[in-house]
């Protein structure tokens, strides 16, 4: 859609690691997605390899579980031309502080080039960057932030919407526990999005005040003149209990439906990051209908974006701009 204004060689980054949105700057921001504009036609053809990154080292190490995100990185770094290696963590094995940073020593005296981790702790992709000396990318961090998410999701509504500035975009479920939510509330908002978010005051935190977003609590009354409805997982394994009545209860007021659906624009398309509760956060029948539903474009794009985030972190290294 915007290929016509897309860099022809990679994006340079500011920042050496990718942690947060923070590190982006509205322009780099663009231009990723420019970029990922350009590798999104390359999953469809029949050769779907670069070599970008040829000789270059991408280590995936997830302590959490993931199907999606680990995936679709390890997708990217190979259709890029990088040897990717899968490290096998497990969480329950390892105490958080100081395995995190043996780990990190043991994995710089293999002079990676990218490292992309996953963990149940806000701050543990910080401070694994503190210790290594490649760049890291944050693939999803407590209830932190999930750059690469928020970017794939942003991707995707450029490519349907033809824009993201002036729309308005409803996350609703469970923001309280998800980094998605805050990834993408920093990221929609820095491109120009009318951002609310939607859901029981248990599952908004009070911090969500100084975001610059709106709030409701009514769903039905927050849906209306939204042009994008992203729902979030309800994340059981990170409440203490008590949050939610019941998850029929959740759904009957925040479980998104084909009733409620059509209190949106009617033109309105609906998101979820993966994976999916059916029945307590959406039914099945808005989530399968491709009419409405982009999720399984979100996952296909995924890749694209990836590719562009890679290359641009890999990249920017190679002059030395970045170099601590
Ligand atoms: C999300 C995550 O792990 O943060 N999923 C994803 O990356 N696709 C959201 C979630 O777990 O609900």
């Amino acid at each position: 859609m915007t290929s016509a204004a897309a860099p022809d060689s990679a994006v340079r980054l500011s920042r050496r690691d990718l942690l947060a949105i923070d590190d982006l700057t509205r322009a780099e921001a663009i231009a990723l997605l420019d970029r990922a504009e350009r590798f999104a036609p390359l999953l469809s053809a029949s050769v779907k390899k670069l070599d970008t990154l040829r000789g270059r080292t991408l280590i995936n190490l997830f302590f959490e579980t993931s199907t999606r995100t680990q995936s679709s990185f390890e997708l990217a770094g190979k259709r890029m031309g990088a040897d990717v290696v899968n490290m096998a963590v497990r969480t329950s094995a390892m105490a958080k502080g100081e395995t995190l940073i043996d780990t990190a020593a043991t994995l710089n005296a293999m002079s990676p080039d990218l490292l992309v981790v996953r963990h149940a702790s806000s701050g543990a992709a910080a401070l694994l960057a503190r210790k290594v000396s490649c760049s890291v990318i944050n693939a999803g961090d407590g209830q932190h932030e999930h750059p690469t998410q928020a970017l794939l999701d942003a991707f995707t509504i450029r490519r349907e919407k033809g824009r993201i500035e002036g729309l308005t975009i409803a996350i609703c479920g469970d923001i309280a526990h998800s980094r998605v939510a805050r990834s993408n509330v920093r990221l929609l908002t820095l491109l120009g999005a009318r951002v609310r978010l939607i859901g029981p005051p248990t599952l908004v935190p009070a911090s969500a005040a100084r975001w610059g977003v709106e709030i409701s609590h009514d769903m039905r009354r927050g849906l209306e003149a939204c042009d994008v409805i992203m729902m979030l997982r309800l994340q059981l394994e990170r409440m203490q209990g008590g949050l939610i009545p019941s998850q029929r209860e959740f759904f009957w007021f925040y479980g998104l439906d084909e009733d409620k659906l059509r209190l949106a624009k009617p033109d309105a398309l609906v998101m979820h990051p993966g994976p999916m509760n059916r029945g307590v956060e959406i039914d099945s029948r808005v989530a399968d209908d491709p009419r409405v539903s982009l999720i399984e474009k979100q996952v296909r794009n995924g890749v694209a974006m990836r590719m562009a985030v890679l290359e641009a972190l890999a990249c920017s290294r190679t002059t030395g701009e970045t170099e601590p």
